[in-house]
């Protein structure tokens, strides 16, 4: 069953009423009603005055209340792929973050990357009422998710996207941060460099592979199909296909990992083998993690804002609360190069 997250009680069981936030503010109630609720129509000092005291007063929406007035339940429903993936720990932050302050709580699914868990999680957060879903969504086919829209569901698609659905989607310059990463390590010198890769029906793998060839292209160095693997975005899947690029005639003297999971898999196969990072084999990983610069030595990574993509996702979905007309919008972030002492390059520039 979904956690039910987000929602906190008064804890001295005493309701502060929007007319007490009006006060303390020295607004109207109109106006921090429409603040909360994240209207554009709010001046940004007015907006952070009822947000400071809401916070000071403790104020909790009355979310039945405001759920019958807004006709609409005041819950979202989210669905990741991998609960156990910190890469997802920023993007409910943001999450959180823009849902609290516009008075939604979110009941949160694990699909574990499964389409008959993801299936399963859609059909139980609609019949709880949801407002609207922001997916990862487990497969690239469309078809998936039209009887959503058929059904007039809000829908947000983050990070991975269904290929040719009318849809806001946010995401990341995924092929442009693998171009620029590898064409990093061919300005180090490497040219066989294998490329550990995500499950070939996700489209953020698809572009990472592109951004890949198309960095060897244009430094004009052939594509070698045996320096590419695909894998699973998983820590032991990345430890394989790690081995496998290892074990060719002419291992590579670089590697770039697609995710962060396998990229901890594939610093597994090399200390395995005692192979001396970066000096045997460089390394660069799509996505950061917290202790990257715990690592040794410490990783080269196409971070991702995790924190914003969240964020960007909630006020998508609020917005087409709002608009429910509104063109469908697709926001793409940038990616960022942090150049750190796993590939090769002085520590701590930033390319
Ligand atoms: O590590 C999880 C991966 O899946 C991330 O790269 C993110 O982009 C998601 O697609």
């Amino acid at each position: 069953m979904p956690a039910r997250l987000g929602r906190t009680a008064a804890p001295d069981g005493v309701r502060v009423t929007v007319r007490q936030v009006a006060s303390h503010a020295g607004v109207s109630t109109a106006t921090v009603s429409r603040a909360l609720a994240g209207s554009t129509g709010v001046a940004e000092s007015l907006r952070r005055r009822v947000l400071d005291a809401a916070a000071t007063l403790n104020y909790r929406p009355n979310r039945a209340a405001r759920s019958l007035r807004a006709r609409r339940s005041l819950t979202v429903g989210v669905v990741i792929p991998d609960i156990q993936n910190f890469f997802f720990t920023g993007i409910l932050g943001g999450l959180e973050h823009v849902l609290q302050a516009g008075g939604y709580a979110f009941l949160l699914g694990n699909s574990d990357g499964r389409a008959d868990r993801e299936r399963l999680y859609i059909e139980t957060l609609r019949e709880e009422g949801v407002a609207g879903l922001i997916i990862v969504p487990t497969q690239s086919e469309p078809h998936e998710y039209r009887e959503l829209q058929a059904a007039g569901v809000p829908l947000v698609t983050l990070d991975r996207s269904a290929n040719g659905l009318s849809v806001d989607h946010v995401t990341v310059t995924n092929r442009e941060g693998v171009r620029d990463a590898v064409r990093h390590l061919i300005a180090l010198g490497h040219e066989r460099i294998g490329f550990v890769g995500g499950p070939e029906h996700l489209n953020v793998a698809q572009d990472r592979l592109a951004g890949y060839e198309e960095a060897l292209t244009i430094a004009a160095i052939p594509v070698d199909r045996s320096l590419i693997q695909s894998s699973d975005f998983q820590q032991s899947g990345g430890r394989a296909a790690t081995d496998a690029l290892l074990r060719l005639p002419r291992s590579p003297t670089a590697l770039f990992v697609a995710n962060n999971l396998m990229t901890l898999g594939a610093f597994e196969a090399l200390h395995e083998r005692k192979l001396r990072i970066p000096d045997d084999v460089a390394v660069v990983s799509f996505d950061d993690m917290p202790w990257a610069t715990s690592l040794h030595p410490p990783l080269t990574a196409v971070a991702q804002p995790t924190f914003e993509l969240g964020v960007t996702a909630a006020q998508l979905l609020l917005d087409r609360f709002r608009e429910p007309h509104r063109p469908f919008r697709r926001v793409v972030l940038e990616t960022q190069l942090i150049v750190r002492g796993s590939c090769g390059s002085r520590a701590g520039s930033r390319a």
